[in-house]
């Protein structure tokens, strides 16, 4: 079986998840090679180790940049940290004010807490540029390589721990409001609501497209090995709960070879689980890949890889 449905007209984002090692990014970038035959495609890695530069054997960095050789594909490395102070700076005036009116912090304090992370922050700001690039509708397509399961699941729950945040400034703000009216008789609005208002626009949006499945899909990629099953399942759990649709799965690294000992054992040991994979997910699509004898590196075997994921 091959991907499905993945270019459909409809469908912006695809995001890449799964344990680590189990084949994410060559899948992610074997994608997006493919989509990008038909489609103008942004390859996005949200990945800290950031290795899209070294499986495509190009620097990409976090610019936009077009990928070498391909007209339709271009790629990018969001650093969190980056999108995130330029989040601060951005904001500095309206989060001190928060702060200096809702507490009673003192000066040195409040600095001290601009400097401490906002829960879930950083990966909102990095789903933050995802979706303000899927708004500027340049690109059709928007392929999202995530760094191990851990990082992609807080990636994912991130708008709602932020919602939580603003939930609690909120109320910090309504004591402050409701102090104002009581002094002064009325309340103005100032930058601090507008800048809490415009947080919450941003969960929004970024749940409004990661649950509605036809923009959005997320493809698990796992392994025939125990400890990557039970990862998966646990990552479809939480995916679910976060309405987020898997419609298939692409199981890596099957043996297929049966040539000489070494293979022969490890075909036999990977039956079982391959086995198990088909029952477990039994409602997802699987895709089987082969083992190749060579690392996954560079586009001829990109290529090779995307021939096998879509037929
Ligand atoms: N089917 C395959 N056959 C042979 N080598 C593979 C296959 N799939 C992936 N690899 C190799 O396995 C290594 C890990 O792959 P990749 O970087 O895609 O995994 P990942 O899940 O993104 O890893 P990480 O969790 O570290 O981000 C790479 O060296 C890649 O070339
Ligand atoms: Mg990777």
């Amino acid at each position: 079986m091959a991907l499905q449905g993945l270019k459909n007209n409809d469908l912006k984002l695809i995001i890449f998840g799964g344990k680590g090692g189990v084949g994410k990014t060559s899948c992610a970038i074997a994608t997006a090679l493919a989509l990008s035959e038909n489609f103008k495609t942004l390859l996005i890695s949200t990945d800290p180790a950031h290795s899209i530069s070294d499986c495509l054997d190009q620097h990409i960095g976090y610019n936009v940049v077009k990928v070498s050789g391909k007209a339709n594909l271009s790629a990018i490395e969001v650093v969190a940290e980056e999108a995130l102070s330029a989040f601060i700076n951005e904001h500095q005036p309206a989060l001190k004010k928060l702060l200096d009116t809702s507490t009673n912090l003192d000066n040195d304090d409040i600095e001290e807490m601009l400097t401490l992370s906002i829960p879930g922050i950083d990966e909102v700001m990095s789903f933050k540029t995802i979706i303000d690039f899927i708004e500027e509708g340049v690109y059709d397509k928007y392929v999202v390589d995530t760094a191990p399961t851990g990082h992609a699941l807080r990636l994912i729950s991130s708008p709602k721990m932020l919602d939580e945040w603003i939930k609690v400034a909120a109320r910090m703000r309504w004591k402050y409001r409701y102090m104002i009216t009581s002094f002064s008789g009325s309340y103005q609005q100032d930058e601090v609501d507008a800048f809490l208002l415009s947080l919450k626009k941003t969960v929004k949006r970024i749940e409004n497209i990661l649950r509605d499945n036809t923009k959005c899909e997320f493809v698990p990629v796992c392994i025939p090995e125990s400890m990557a099953i039970l990862e998966t399942g646990r990552l479809l759990s939480d995916l679910s709960k976060s309405e987020i649709i898997a419609r298939q799965i692409i199981v890596n690294n099957v043996m297929v070879s049966d040539e000489g000992d070494f293979c022969k054992k490890r075909k036999l040991c990977q039956m079982p689980y391959i086995q198990e994979i088909s029952e477990t997910f039994c409602d997802l699509n699987k895709v089987e890949v082969p083992m190749f004898a060579e690392e996954i590196k560079g586009l001829h075997a990109l290529d090779q890889l995307k021939m096998v994921l879509f037929g």
